[in-house]
């Protein structure tokens, strides 16, 4: 199989990713599987313009030629797309965000028919990206997982290290078994 890993916190080797890390950790386990990552933090990607340019068949291009361009091929191609984020005031970060805009361009072919793995990383609300997701999965016919994991400690305020989290970085390592066995 092949995946694509879009990271979108700021902070690389941090919550997010490494409960992503762990999520392909069980993947590897079982056959061999293609993993591009993507830190759309560094990378080029300008946000959508509203152009609708992407309307236009057969090829439905993205007029802007910037970095997205590398991962549309990639999503394209991958079987399973891991979504990566932080909460950032109750959604996904704006790093990935101008990449979900950018998607525009692949809502009218190709962007059917994958695996979506959404693994959050948040202090209080996660509800309004989990939500966006489970509205738009049937329409695209998405199958749709989860991982989502609280780093934040009420009593305390204080955040808690992804390494506390034990039930979310098995959860993760799970859910990679099950999918590389597929
Ligand atoms: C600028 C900023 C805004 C944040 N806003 C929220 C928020 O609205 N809701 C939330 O649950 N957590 C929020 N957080 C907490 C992060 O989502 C949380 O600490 C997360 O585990 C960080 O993941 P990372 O280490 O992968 O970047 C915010 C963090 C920052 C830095």
């Amino acid at each position: 199989m092949k995946a694509i890993v879009l990271h979108g916190s700021p902070r690389k080797n941090m919550n997010s990713d490494t409960l992503t890390m762990r999520f392909l950790e069980g993947l590897n386990e079982k056959g061999s599987h293609e993993v591009k990552h993507f830190y759309p933090n560094e990378m080029d990607i300008k946000p959508c313009q509203g152009c609708l340019g992407c309307r236009t068949p057969p090829d439905h291009n993205c007029v802007i030629e910037d970095d997205m361009q590398h991962i549309y091929s990639a999503y394209m191609d991958a079987d399973i797309i891991v979504w990566a984020s932080p909460m950032y005031w109750g959604y996904i970060t704006a790093q990935l965000k101008v990449v979900q805009d950018r998607m525009e361009a692949l809502a009218w072919k190709g962007f059917y028919d994958k695996t979506f793995v959404v693994i959050l990383t948040y202090r209080h609300h996660v509800e309004s990206t989990v939500g966006m997701f489970k509205r738009i999965a049937p329409f695209f016919r998405i199958k749709l997982h989860f991982v989502t994991c609280k780093t934040y400690d009420e009593e305390t305020g204080k955040d808690l290290p992804i390494s506390s989290c034990v039930d979310e970085l098995e959860e993760a390592y799970v859910l990679g078994q099950t999918l590389g066995a597929e």
